[in-house]
């Protein structure tokens, strides 16, 4: 049997904020499945996570976190779920606060989450064989377990979920929190600052992204967020692995939240639909195209062309409905649209998961045209509920929708290459022509009852990765 930890800032059911709750959340249950691993999880202990889980939790111990000229005490709190244990880490000044992130002192935060793992480590009753660091709150974990060596043997891995985020902070931090030699600097440092991802990086003995497409990507200037040359001098020790989702759990013949449970009928997706416009007092049209954008109102989503092509588009006998809550530009822009188009446009600022389930039941297109995206897991949820995604052909959406080809017959979705608010509009339109030609969208929609996106393949995968890194039993 071989120890993973996964170190990570958030994990689904306890606390999140996006994608990587999701993963963190799903990764080891399916990991779970080959008996030769024992995957565990070490997250913060935030004030935020529902008391129904914090009342569960059972204290472990207490020990010294040394951080610089500074000392914190860490608490380390456990609970087991679904046959899988996590392990919380409380401190008060750090983590009892409103929210996850966003505080001028989110670097601090994350240095000292990463700083008590290691010195976890040394005192847990498990004893990893891998560290498994999730995203730049993570990453100094791997750097300081490289250099520490709380254990002897203990191989990392760091994926990088989103490589926009770094965690980036003044180079002074290093003497100031670490009590570290200096010749390490360099392992910390990137363009002047010290750098959270980087160290992960530059420390870990493999690194992983979230798709191939993402993994080749991020090794342009493009992409790549400055970090692209150290990526390409690592390209050896860097796999791009596709996320999977959680099929029990998004499925529509079981899904408790929504109005008509179906497998792949288009006649109850309908019913779904009725449903949804009466809610939502859209004018009640079975036959009517329904598209949908569900997601944090971000620009990584690529919502500045549909901004551009939005009104023009609305002028096709359509509906659209926006859910997402994010920045105030996106927010204010698309309520003032809904206002301008009352029988076509509902937007909804929410983060609402059972409203969000009962819109993949009942729509006919997903949107998702991001500017980059590592995976996406939405594009991977409206298959499951047999709606057909519209993309931009980037990062693991590149990697999941195959655009629909008329002769051959092959494709599960649209998509199109350029980030380039024409190139939407032309895909969505044609999307619209596919919808009115039964033929051709019955073919379209054999294809996407075919799509399955489950963890099987990926945990294989990361079962591998970390096979290999181990030294073998003698
Ligand atoms: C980040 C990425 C998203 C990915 C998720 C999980 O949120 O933006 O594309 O699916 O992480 O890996």
């Amino acid at each position: 049997m071989k120890n993973v930890l996964f170190v990570a800032s958030e994990c689904t059911p306890f606390i999140k904020t996006g994608g990587l709750a999701d993963v963190i959340g799903s990764l080891p249950q399916a990991l779970k499945e080959n008996e030769r691993i024992e995957v565990r999880v070490i997250l913060p202990l935030y004030d935020e996570i529902p008391l129904e889980w914090r009342n569960q939790m059972e204290f472990h111990m207490s020990f010294n976190v040394p951080l610089g000229w500074r000392n914190s005490e860490a608490s380390i709190y456990t609970l087991k779920y679904n046959n899988i244990i996590y392990y919380f880490v409380s401190n008060t000044y750090y983590f009892t606060r409103k929210g996850v992130y966003g505080y001028y002192d989110d670097g601090e935060r994350f240095l000292f989450f990463s700083r008590a793992v290691i010195e976890a480590l040394t005192h847990l009753d498990f004893k990893p064989d891998v560290l498994h660091a999730h995203d730049w709150q993570a990453g100094m974990a791997v750097a300081l377990a490289k250099i520490l060596q709380p254990i002897t043997d203990m191989k990392t891995v760091m994926t990088i979920h989103n490589i926009k985020y770094q965690g980036l902070m003044p180079i002074e931090i290093f003497e100031d929190f670490f009590d570290l030699s200096r010749e390490h600097i360099s392992g910390f440092e990137w363009n002047g600052m010290l750098n959270c991802l980087k160290s992960g990086l530059f420390h870990a003995d493999k690194i992983t992204t979230v798709s191939p497409s993402y993994g080749e990507e991020i090794k342009n200037p493009y992409y790549g967020e400055e970090l692209h040359p150290f990526l390409l001098e690592r390209s050896a020790d860097l796999i791009g692995v596709l996320n999977g989702i959680d099929t029990k759990e998004y499925n529509p013949q079981t899904d408790s939240s929504i109005a008509v449970n179906y497998r792949s009928s288009r006649a109850k997706k309908k019913e779904n639909k009725m449903m949804i416009q009466k809610k939502l007092g859209l004018p009640i049209a079975a036959g009517k195209p329904l598209y949908i954008i569900i997601t944090r109102l971000v620009e990584q989503k690529g919502l500045h062309l549909v901004q551009h092509i939005l009104d023009d588009f609305l002028h096709e006998d359509v509906q659209f409905i926006i859910l997402g809550t994010g920045d105030a530009e996106f927010e204010t822009f698309f309520a003032e649209a809904a206002n301008c188009h009352p029988k076509k446009l509902v937007t909804l600022l929410a983060f609402d998961e059972g409203l969000a389930r009962q819109l993949y039941a009942s729509a006919d297109f997903f949107v998702m045209p991001s500017k980059f995206e590592p995976c996406g897991l939405a594009q991977l949820i409206a298959l499951q509920y047999k709606t057909v995604p519209i993309v931009r052909e980037t990062g693991g959406l590149k990697d999941t929708v195959l655009p629909f080809n008329e002769i051959t017959g092959e494709g599960n979705g649209f998509s199109f290459t350029n980030y380039n608010a024409d190139d939407l509009l032309a895909t969505l339109r044609y999307s619209l022509r596919i919808y009115h030609d039964s033929l051709q969208w019955s073919v379209l929609a054999k294809n996407v009852n075919k799509s399955q996106f489950s963890w099987q393949d990926s945990a294989r995968e990361y079962a591998n990765i970390y096979e290999q890194l181990m030294p073998i039993n003698v």
